[in-house]
């Protein structure tokens, strides 16, 4: 018998949906685009359900070793217990105030006590918002238009941040207007003579240099940031760390401690928010206190707001992950998983004679795949690759890298290593 569905009009005369056209079972490609929501898709069979330490399992049952750590933040591993407690005690007596609270009054202070240029801190929630709040307030200080940025640097989804991806002159997808292009002055990291050329150029009209101290996992080349510091000094140009990934990770004190370089604005995010959205920027008084509304009146004011920003639960959840971070020995075993990882991954491409490197430093290990070895194949082999890891229950995402927690173990690592063995052999 055919069901004859009735015609139900909303007070609008349009036609409801029939209920249940996406069931909760939906695929994830028929609501979401492209089946995701990130631009960097993971070959995975429907949804993740939960997460437990460095494992997570998705909604059949296969359970993984997680090295995504949702994309960075959880340095300490899914559902860690003082975190929850923390969130639990947090979510009973609010979530969202909008107004200055205690956590995110405490966790700016935190921030500010790292040795280094932050004396004064704005929150955001995302590291996108991080980055165009940083380029703003440079922007605003110096009264320059243009941004140097470094070919292939990834800075969040805003237009800026989307420069150089590709190429010099291009950005990373549609829909970024020329103008961006024309105020972005692209060099290439570690290539100090691009950015002295740079300089001479347009010296006198940039207003600051975005920079990952740790570029896409490629660490600086021992001189590189200093004269960085020093070309941003004498032409009046803000220099700008994203630490937005290598914050709190490659050190406590994050690049800054570790390269021994101090910018005058830093960006984090991702694990300053122990696994919930919050980003900061901070950095030197005279730059951070633009963003003061006591000045909104004047030009120099530079709006930097955002609805969620600071709110109590990632606060809470920040704190508590700083903590533990701050426990003794615990950056000698996040870098000495790291150390065992590449050197795991360098020594299987060699035994499987496949060309590349293995890149990175602190938790972090990155692989890349010559084009000359196997010319063409690189962006293929990858996708290859990363496919059979996660068949073998290894959760990465090969494009971007390896994140290493502070729960995964020395045995897990080395199965890690023997399933990207197995995955080129
Ligand atoms: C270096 C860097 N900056 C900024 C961002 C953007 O952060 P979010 O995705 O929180 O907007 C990312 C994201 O991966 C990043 O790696």
């Amino acid at each position: 018998m055919i069901e004859v569905v009735p015609r139900v009009e909303d007070r609008h005369g349009r036609v409801a949906k029939p209920t249940a056209a996406h069931p909760p079972d939906s695929r994830p490609d028929e609501v979401l685009v492209g089946g995701t929501n990130s631009a960097f898709p993971l070959p995975l069979e429907g949804c993740i359900e939960r997460g437990a330490g460095s494992r997570v399992w998705d909604e059949h049952g296969h359970e993984y070793i997680d090295f995504l750590l949702a994309s960075g933040p959880l340095i300490l591993g899914h559902a860690h217990a003082r975190v929850c407690d923390a969130v639990a005690q947090q979510l009973s007596k609010g979530s969202a105030f909008h107004a200055v609270n205690r956590p995110a009054l405490e966790l700016a202070a935190r921030i500010a006590d790292i040795p280094g240029c932050v004396e004064m801190v704005r929150f955001a929630s995302t590291g996108t918002e991080a980055t165009l709040h940083a380029v703003r307030l440079a922007r605003g200080y110096t009264g320059r238009d243009k941004v140097l940025v470094f070919a292939g640097s990834y800075h969040g989804s805003h237009d800026l941040a989307l420069i150089g991806h590709r190429g010099p002159t291009m950005a990373r997808g549609g829909g970024v207007p020329r103008g961006v292009l024309e105020d972005a002055v692209v060099a290439r990291f570690n290539d100090i003579g691009t950015v002295e050329d740079a300089f001479v150029a347009h010296g006198d009209s940039l207003a600051a240099v975005l920079v990952e101290p740790q570029h896409r996992s490629v660490d600086p080349l021992p001189a590189f940031l200093p004269r960085l510091a020093q070309l941003c000094r004498s032409a009046g140009t803000v220099l700008i760390f994203d630490e937005v990934v290598t914050g709190f990770r490659l050190a406590f004190g994050g690049a800054q401690e570790y390269y021994g370089v101090e910018p005058d604005l830093v960006c984090y995010g991702k694990i300053l928010g122990g696994g919930f959205p919050l980003s900061a920027v901070g950095g030197r008084r005279d730059i951070m206190t633009l963003a003061d509304p006591a000045l909104s009146s004047s030009p120099n004011f530079v709006h930097v707001s955002g609805t969620l920003s600071g709110n109590p639960i990632s606060a809470v959840a920040g704190l508590a992950t700083l903590a533990e971070l701050e426990r003794p020995g615990v950056y000698e075993r996040l870098h000495g998983l790291g150390e065992r990882l590449r050197a795991g991954l360098a020594r299987e491409m060699r035994v499987h004679d496949v060309g590349g490197s293995v890149i990175g430093s602190g938790p972090i290990a990155a692989v890349k795949f010559s084009e000359t070895r196997r010319p063409g194949c690189d962006a293929l082999l990858r996708e290859t690759v990363n496919r059979e890891l996660i068949h073998r229950g290894v959760l990465v995402q090969l494009q971007t890298k390896f994140y290493i927690s502070l729960v995964h173990t020395e045995r897990e690592i080395d199965y890690a290593v023997d399933a990207f063995g197995a995955a080129l052999g």
